[in-house]
Order: structure tokens, then C-alpha cells, then sequence
């Protein structure tokens, strides 16, 4: 008989409104590492909230049992108890903290009511070791990437004595060489014994490192699939998830150049926090009206600091360079500008500057495009209405209504009210941050589609992203930034994913 370190039987979870989980099982065998896919909504991170008890017994139908226990958690400190922790979508550590803080934060390590910081300092080193972390553990987390970040998150959890660990997402913000690193960790994890869990998008990280996937469909288990056994292709996921077949990922698109409509010369930034370092040094780009570009770089090459920078100053000090749009130099000193002159920028950091998630979607779909709704000052709230339910219906995002609260909303579902809120409003050049991170394959589809079509009415699009395919299967022509500055310009029939990464890596070819 097969060891299952954990079956969850007929969980049942409604929100209002909202059927998120439907007599759902799984079943994780001792000792592997198990992914979960499902498109965005479909009820993953749910099903992994109620296992570790952010749900707690009684909010949920159906029956968990963990190594043999029949288990009722009332909170994360009972599931933690019983050595299962799970390291949320959106990471959850103090910034201002130490790397040492944050790892014992909750769990101190203190000696007659006080902190003891030799043993929380000497004990983070051993931890950090374990994963890979090279820091002094009290460098402040602020200081350190994303990626070492996710490290810290699993220094915590192994803190705690893991024995089944949760990752929802663990590398959607991760550049290729991170998440190499982060399931180099996890297979060694795993031949300690430690079971995992991992949520993700990313088809290629599950078929490479996973020993079985359960596939969830609006809120139902739809199959589980083992690795070894089962012949598992990533196609053979995504028709599980979509309930088809998905033979292109990237909409054909007939490309239909025309003019010029923005240019940046020598645009440079400098950093805020150490304002001799150029950030962006002396970067120069074009856009023509129904052209899509790309902008390649690894993390810290500068792209999302160009483009905050470019939209409205909201990012950097002493910046200089020139802006020209339809030929003619302007001015942007404020986001208002910036969106007076046709600009619109979705970042990549929903949470931070994109949304308000304590508001319903279609007040965040409407707040960046208000004067297109109001009426002598007014905003005509049917209007509004109207508006965000096309949004809704076209981007497929799955919510009860656009009355609903966006922070409640999955995260790949928030992505898309990102989305929706620039293209309202209707602008002549959108710059894209990572649109897709943390998007489902068909979702994706959706976002391209609505790219090109942005393309076809003559605007241009200039798109950020860390995953080449994306930019390759997208994109007329890609700029690559390496340490701040424009290194490479590749049409679309040039480009290749070694061509691109040289230009990324060494600013030359
Ligand atoms: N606290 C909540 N209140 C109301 N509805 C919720 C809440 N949390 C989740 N939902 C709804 O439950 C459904 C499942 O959401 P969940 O976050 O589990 O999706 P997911 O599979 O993790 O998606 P993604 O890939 O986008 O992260 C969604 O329709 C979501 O809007
Ligand atoms: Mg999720």
C-alpha cells in the first residue's frame, strides 16, 4: 500500500457568493514533492489555506488527515505544531527587519524574556546555510532580491520543523537562475524527507521536478497524474486544467507598423537610496504605433525603473534625458502628466501601486480612467458598471461581480483588474510589467490577445517581462538592458532566447 503522509477528503469551502472548493481530495505520499496546477481561481490557494489552517476546522466540509491523525486545525500555530507550513503567494516578511528577525519572528529565541541574539544570530546562520543563503543574518531584508527572499521564507519554515511544506508560487518573481537555485533546494529537501507541496503557473518547473500533479478545475480535483508512471507532458497538464487542448500559446499577430510615437535619448536615472549609482544610464528607445516591443533584462538590469521612471518620475532622483512624443519633445514630472500625454504603465507590483484592495473592481478598474466616466464632475456610476462588467466578461476574471472586494480576489484575477484599469484608459503607449506573472496558460492567451488588439488600433505596446518565450513569442522587436543600459535591438525573426541572453548577460554578443 502506498505511505500517504496526507489525505484530504471531500473539502467542501464557500465564501460568500463563492463556491471555491467542491468535495475536493488529494492525497500526497510521503517524502515527494507534489505540485498542484489549476487556471486562476480554480481553488489552489484556497485548498492550501484550508490544509494549514488559515481556514480553520469548522470554516471548511471534508476531512484532513496528516500521518495518520485525523487533524482539526484552528490556525496556522496547530498546523505548524504538527510540522506543516506553508509560505504564502504573496511573501510575508517585515522589510525593515533583519534576515535573523524574520526567520524567528514569532519564535523567538529568548532567555528569561529577552531576545537572546547570539542564539537567534548564530542559530539563522545554520539555517541560512541550509538553504543556500550567504548573507550576514542581520542584513535587513529590504536590502536583499526577491529571490533571496523566498530563501529566507524557507530558512523560516525549517525553523519551525517541517515536515510537509507549502509553497504557493514560489517562483513567479524569480529570475531563471533563482528558481533554479530554489527546486535545486527543494529535491534536496525532499531527499532529507521533507514533503512538499508547490503551487505554480510554470509548466516546465512542475514536468522537471515534481513526482506527481493534481490538476483542480473550478473548485474540483480533476485528476491526479504521477510523474513516473503516467506519460506527463505540459500539454497534457494544460488540457487538464483547461479542459482542452490549447495548440498555440501565442495568438497569430500580423504586425502593422506605422509611425514613431514615443522616443527616449539618453534617459538616466539615479538611485534614491545611494544617489551616486546610475540605475539607468543614458537609455535610448522607440516606439511606432502598432508595434509591440520587448524589454529583456535580468533582475536589477533596470527595466521596471526605466519605465517608472519614464511614467511620471515615480521612480528615481536626478533624472535627465528627453522625451519625445508624435516627434515633438514634452515634459512628464507627474503620473497626471504621464497619462495626459497617452502613457499608461501597469506595474508588476500589484499589491504596492496597482491596486486598492480594499476597494471593489470596478472602482479599481475606473481609477486611472475616471475622466472617461464622469459627466460634468460626476462620475455616472452606470457607466462604471457597464465598463467594468465588459471588462470582466472579456479578460475572464473570475469574481462574482464587480461589486466584489479585489483583495479577495486570486492573485491572478487581480493581475487582470491591473490590466483592465490602464486599458480604459485608452492610451497611445502602454508599458506592461510583467503582465503575466502568476497567469494560468489560458489566461495568458487572453492578455496577448488583448495586446495585439491594443496594437491593431494603432497604439503601442512595450512589454517587460523575464520569461524570453513570452517576449519571442510576442514582441516585433526586444531591447535588452543589462546594468542600466540598452545593450541590443532584435527584430522578431532575429531573435533567439541565446541571442537575447548574451545581450543580457554580457551587454554584447
Ligand atoms: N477570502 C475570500 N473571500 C471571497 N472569495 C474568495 C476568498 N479567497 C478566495 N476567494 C475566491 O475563491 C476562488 C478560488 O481562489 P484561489 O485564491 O484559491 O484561486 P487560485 O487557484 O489560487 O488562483 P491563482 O492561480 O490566481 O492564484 C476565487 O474565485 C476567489 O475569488
Ligand atoms: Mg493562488
Amino acid at each position: 500500500m502506498t505511505d500517504h503522509i496526507l489525505r484530504m477528503n471531500g473539502i467542501t469551502k464557500t465564501f460568500p457568493g463563492v463556491k471555491a472548493l467542491q468535495d475536493v481530495t488529494l492525497s500526497v505520499r510521503r517524502g515527494e514533492i507534489h505540485a498542484i496546477c489549476g487556471e486562476n481561481g480554480a481553488g489552489k490557494s484556497t485548498l492550501m489555506k484550508v490544509l494549514s489552517g488559515v481556514y480553520p476546522h469548522g470554516s471548511y466540509d471534508g476531512e484532513i488527515h496528516f500521518d495518520g491523525a485525523r487533524c482539526a486545525f484552528g490556525g496556522i500555530r496547530d498546523s505548524e505544531h504538527a510540522g506543516v507550513v506553508i509560505i504564502h503567494q504573496e511573501l510575508a516578511l517585515c522589510p525593515q527587519l533583519s534576515i535573523a528577525e524574520n526567520i524567528f519572528l514569532g519564535n523567538e529565541r529568548a532567555r528569561r524574556g529577552l531576545i537572546d541574539w547570539n542564539r537567534t544570530n548564530h542559530e539563522a546562520a545554520r539555517l541560512m546555510e541550509r538553504v543556500g543563503l550567504r548573507e550576514n543574518p542581520t542584513t535587513a531584508v529590504s536590502d536583499i532580491g526577491v529571490g533571496k527572499q523566498q530563501l529566507v521564507e524557507i530558512a523560516k519554515a525549517l525553523s519551525k520543523e517541517v515536515r510537509l511544506l507549502i509553497l504557493d508560487e514560489p517562483t513567479a518573481a524569480l529570475n531563471d537562475d533563482d528558481s533554479a537555485h530554489l527546486l535545486d533546494l527543494l529535491r534536496g529537501l525532499r531527499d532529507e524527507g521533507i514533503t512538499c507541496v508547490i503551487i505554480s503557473h510554470k509548466l516546465n518547473e512542475v514536468t522537471a521536478i515534481a513526482d506527481s500533479v493534481t490538476i483542480i478545475r473550478d473548485g474540483r480535483t480533476v485528476e491526479t497524474l504521477d510523474m513516473a508512471t503516467d506519460d506527463v507532458t505540459e500539454d497534457r497538464i494544460i488540457s487538464g486544467m483547461v479542459g482542452r487542448a490549447l495548440d498555440n500559446r501565442f495568438p497569430p499577430h500580423e504586425p502593422a507598423i506605422g509611425e514613431e510615437v514615443l522616443r527616449i535619448e539618453d534617459w538616466t536615472v539615479h538611485s534614491p537610496s545611494q544617489p551616486g549609482r546610475k540605475v539607468v544610464d543614458r537609455a535610448s528607445l522607440t516606439l511606432r504605433r502598432g508595434e509591440i516591443v520587448g524589454l529583456a533584462g535580468l533582475m536589477g538590469a533596470g527595466r521596471t525603473e526605466l519605465a517608472m521612471s519614464v511614467f511620471g518620475r515615480t521612480y528615481g532622483v536626478r533624472v535627465s534625458g528627453r522625451i519625445f512624443k508624435d516627434g515633438r519633445p514634452i515634459e512628464i514630472r507627474t503620473v497626471q502628466d504621464a497619462i495626459g500625454h497617452g502613457l499608461a504603465y501597469a506595474t508588476e507590483d500589484r499589491k504596492r501601486y496597482g491596486l486598492n484592495l480594499i476597494d471593489d473592481i470596478k472602482r479599481n478598474v475606473s481609477a486611472a480612467g475616471l475622466p472617461r466616466l464622469a459627466r460634468r464632475g460626476w462620475v455616472d456610476e452606470r457607466e462604471e458598471y457597464r465598463v467594468a462588467e465588459g471588462f470582466r466578461a472579456s479578460m475572464n476574471i473570475k469574481a462574482p461581480g464587480v461589486s466584489s472586494v479585489v483583495g479577495k480576489l486570486s492573485g491572478g484575477n487581480q493581475q487582470k483588474v491591473v490590466l483592465s484599469k490602464w486599458i480604459l484608459t485608452e492610451p497611445d503607449v502602454l508599458i506592461l510589467d510583467e503582465p503575466t506573472r502568476g497567469i494560468d496558460v489560458g489566461a495568458k492567451y487572453e492578455i496577448y490577445t488583448i495586446i495585439n488588439r491594443l496594437a491593431g488600433e494603432g497604439r503601442a505596446v512595450l512589454v517587460i517581462s523575464s520569461e524570453l518565450p513570452e517576449l519571442l513569442g510576442l514582441c516585433d522587436r526586444i531591447y535588452t538592458l543589462c546594468e542600466g543600459r540598452v545593450t541590443g535591438e532584435v527584430a522578431r525573426r532575429d531573435a533567439t532566447q541565446e541571442r537575447l541572453m548574451h545581450l543580457m548577460t554580457k551587454g554584447q554578443e
